[in-house]
C-alpha cells in the first residue's frame, strides 16, 4: 500500500518568526501520526527556520522551486546543492502559479526535476489543466502533454523517487474543490500514463497527491478515494491546527 503524503506549500506567506511558532504549534500535533509522511514547503529564506524547528521531528522540509544548474551567474536564483545544505529534502516543481506567472513549461519542469534528483531531493512534480481546458473537455490532453513532456523522459529510477502531484488550476485557492470522484478519474488517468510508460508494479508505486482547496472539512472524502494518496494544501496548511486535522484525516 502507499503511504500517504501529506503536503503544505506555504506559497509566499509567513516570516521566519511565523514559520517557528507555526511548528511549535504544529508538531505535537501530529507526533503520533505514523499513517503519513508530513512535509512543509516554505518560502526560500525561511528554511533554515522551518528546518531548525522540525529537526527531530516527522516533519521534513521542501522548497517551491529550484533553478537547475548548481552554481553560477544566475542572479536571484536557487540551486539544489544550496537547498540541500540547509537541511531541505524535497521540492515542489512546476507548481500552477508557476507556470502562470513565471514562464514554467515542460521543458522546464523536467529540467528541474532532474536537478533535484541530481542532487537528492525528492522532487513533487505538479500538473493540472486549467479551467476552460476542463470545459473544452480537454483535460485528459492537458494532462497528457504535461506528462508526457515533463515526466516521461525520466528513466525508470529516477521516476521512482517522484511524487506527482494533481492540481486542476480551477480549484486552487478558489475554494471549488475537485469532487473526490473528478480528482479520483483524474488521478486513475495519470496512473495509466505511469503503467503504459514505466510499467504496471511504478504506477503501483507512485504516489499521486491531490491539490486545490484541500480543507479539513474536505480531506476525508478525497482520501477515500483509493487512488488518492495524499494532499498537496496551499491556504489550509497556514494553520497549524487545520493542517494537523488535515494530515490526522
Ligand atoms: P489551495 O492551494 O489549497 O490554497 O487551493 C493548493 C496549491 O496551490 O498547492
Amino acid at each position: 500500500m502507499r503511504k500517504p503524503l501529506m503536503a503544505g506549500n506555504w506559497k509566499m506567506y509567513k516570516n521566519a518568526g511565523e514559520t517557528t511558532a507555526f511548528f511549535e504549534k504544529f508538531l505535537p500535533l501530529v507526533a503520533g501520526s505514523a499513517h503519513a509522511d508530513v512535509v512543509i514547503g516554505a518560502p526560500f529564506v525561511n528554511l533554515p527556520a522551518a528546518v531548525a524547528a522540525t529537526a527531530g521531528s516527522k516533519v521534513e522540509i521542501g522548497a517551491q522551486n529550484l533553478f537547475w544548474a548548481k552554481e553560477g551567474a544566475y542572479t536571484g536564483e536557487i540551486s539544489g546543492p544550496m537547498l540541500v545544505g540547509v537541511g531541505c529534502k524535497w521540492v515542489i516543481i512546476g507548481h500552477s502559479e508557476r507556470r502562470q506567472y513565471f514562464g514554467e513549461t515542460e521543458e522546464t519542469v523536467l529540467k528541474r526535476t532532474l536537478a533535484a534528483l541530481e542532487y537528492g531531493l525528492k522532487p513533487i512534480v505538479c500538473v493540472g489543466e486549467r479551467l476552460e481546458e476542463r470545459e473544452s473537455g480537454s483535460t485528459e490532453a492537458v494532462l497528457k502533454a504535461q506528462f508526457d513532456g515533463g515526466i516521461a523522459p525520466l528513466s525508470d529510477a529516477q521516476f521512482g523517487l517522484i511524487t506527482i502531484a494533481y492540481e486542476p488550476v480551477w480549484a486552487i485557492g478558489t475554494g471549488k474543490t475537485a469532487t473526490p470522484e473528478m480528482a479520483a478519474d483524474a488521478h486513475r488517468y495519470l496512473r495509466s500514463l505511469v503503467a503504459g510508460k514505466y510499467g504496471a508494479e511504478a504506477a503501483a508505486k507512485t504516489r499521486i497527491l491531490y491539490g486545490g482547496s484541500v480543507k479539513p472539512d474536505n480531506v476525508k472524502g478525497l482520501m477515500a478515494q483509493p487512488e488518492i494518496d495524499g494532499a498537496l494544501v496551499g491556504g489550509a496548511s497556514l494553520d497549524a491546527v487545520g493542517f494537523a486535522s488535515i494530515v490526522n484525516f
